[in-house]
């Protein structure tokens, strides 16, 4: 017997929720339930009374939040008879749909940007076994091609332009709901084609309303797959907050963006896919986007990692790097409880840590003497 239930995935854990049947053969890793971490120094550092929280999504299966949504998508391809799928990706959902893929017994095809993704994320889609196409162009021509590759060959595509993503990452937004004993006041996220913006908000609506369901406007975002509609507001939902990297902002320019360009590869997108879902969402939440700079996002990265422990990619840092710019200006208040998205591990994006770093790195003679010297020598 064991002590307490094997937690064995969110599609099991939330499949009430879910567009699943009872004989759905479910492709899962055991993605999501990822930790809630709340920052115990960054606060006293910056001098502000606020409860920030960061969800850890790269503590997911293949290191990003992608799982969520890849698990679902994976899922219902192969239970609709789909043998192969395909996506463009910045890198990690590459590597999420080779994984699952994987698991699944099914071909993954990815087309990723030429010499513009992490060396991690590269790593995973190899190692996996998908068939890598790099093209000699960006993510926004990747995911063209996608879309017309789609209508001529049998793959399923599996960019958050498939509903079924969305669903799946909306149980991010459960799990902090359940975790915090309500949600809360601010929900800050990265950026790139605002696919997870929406599934949070879409999760949020959800959680909130008086059935458990989803309210009437959110509803066109979930393209037919929630179970529900309607339902009156009883909980209270987080203002929802999209940061972008200042070189790939088209939220912040009002329009597309064709040559984005920073050094958080992952969000390097100029043709967001939920365009029209992201302003929703800002306007039914009463939240905001804003832009970070790459330096901002880089230095932001480090604090957490050198403060907190918790090394998340660059791309990832960029919604605390929002988030603290907002609470210093007082645009998000003292006293307010704020969740930031870590979309990615850090462990992706193993360079740009590197070249950042400022950490003592010392080579010494292998005796005690020498370490002995170089510990007293840097003992603080
Ligand atoms: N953070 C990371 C680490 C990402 O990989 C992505 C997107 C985002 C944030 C932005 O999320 O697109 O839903 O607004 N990465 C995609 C990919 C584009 O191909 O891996 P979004």
């Amino acid at each position: 017997m064991p002590f307490r239930e094997r937690y064995t995935g969110l599609i099991n854990r939330y499949r009430d929720r879910l567009p699943v049947h009872d004989d759905t053969r479910i492709i899962s890793l055991g993605e999501g339930n990822t930790p809630l971490i709340r920052l115990n120094n960054i606060p006293g550092i910056i001098g502000k009374d606020v409860d920030i929280y960061v969800k850890y999504e790269g503590l997911n299966p293949t290191g990003s939040f992608k799982d969520r949504g890849m698990t679902m998508a994976v899922t219902k391809a192969v239970e609709e008879g789909s043998r192969a799928i395909i996506c463009a990706s910045t890198g990690n959902t590459s590597a999420a749909a080779a994984a699952y893929a994987a698991r699944a017994g099914i071909t993954a095809f990815v087309l990723i940007p030429e010499g513009k993704i992490a060396m991690g994320k590269l790593a995973q889609a190899m190692m996996h076994g998908s068939v890598v196409i790099q093209i000699k162009g960006n993510f926004d021509d990747g995911m063209r091609l996608v879309k017309e590759v789609a209508e001529e060959a049998p793959v399923t595509i599996v960019n958050s332009i498939n509903p079924y993503r969305l669903q799946g990452q909306k149980t991010a937004a459960f799990e902090i709901v359940e975790e915090l004993g309500r949600a809360p006041d601010y929900h800050c996220l990265p950026v790139g084609n605002a696919g997870n913006i929406t599934a949070h908000w879409i999760g949020y609506c959800e959680y909130s309303s008086a059935s458990g369901d989803h309210v009437t406007e959110a509803c066109a975002f979930c393209h037919g797959q929630c179970r529900y509609a309607g339902g009156a507001i009883v909980g209270n939902r987080p203002k929802m907050v999209g940061y972008q990297a200042a070189g790939s902002a088209p939220f912040m320019r009002g329009a597309m963006v064709d040559n984005p360009d920073t050094v958080a590869t992952a969000i390097r997108i100029g043709h967001p896919q939920s365009w029209d879902m992201a302003w929703k969402v800002k306007d039914e939440s009463g939240g905001w986007f804003d832009e970070c700079s790459d330096a901002e996002i880089l230095a932001t990265q480090k604090l957490l990692a050198e403060n907190e422990g918790v090394f998340c990619e660059p791309a990832s840092a960029t919604s605390l790097a929002g988030a603290l710019n907002d609470i210093n200006t007082g645009k998000i208040p003292e006293g307010s409880s704020i969740v930031c998205t870590l979309t990615g591990h850090g462990l992706k994006d193993p360079d740009t840590a590197i070249k950042q770093s400022t950490a003592p790195m010392l080579t010494v003679e292998a005796t005690l003497d020498s370490v002995k010297t170089a510990i007293l020598d840097n003992m603080s």
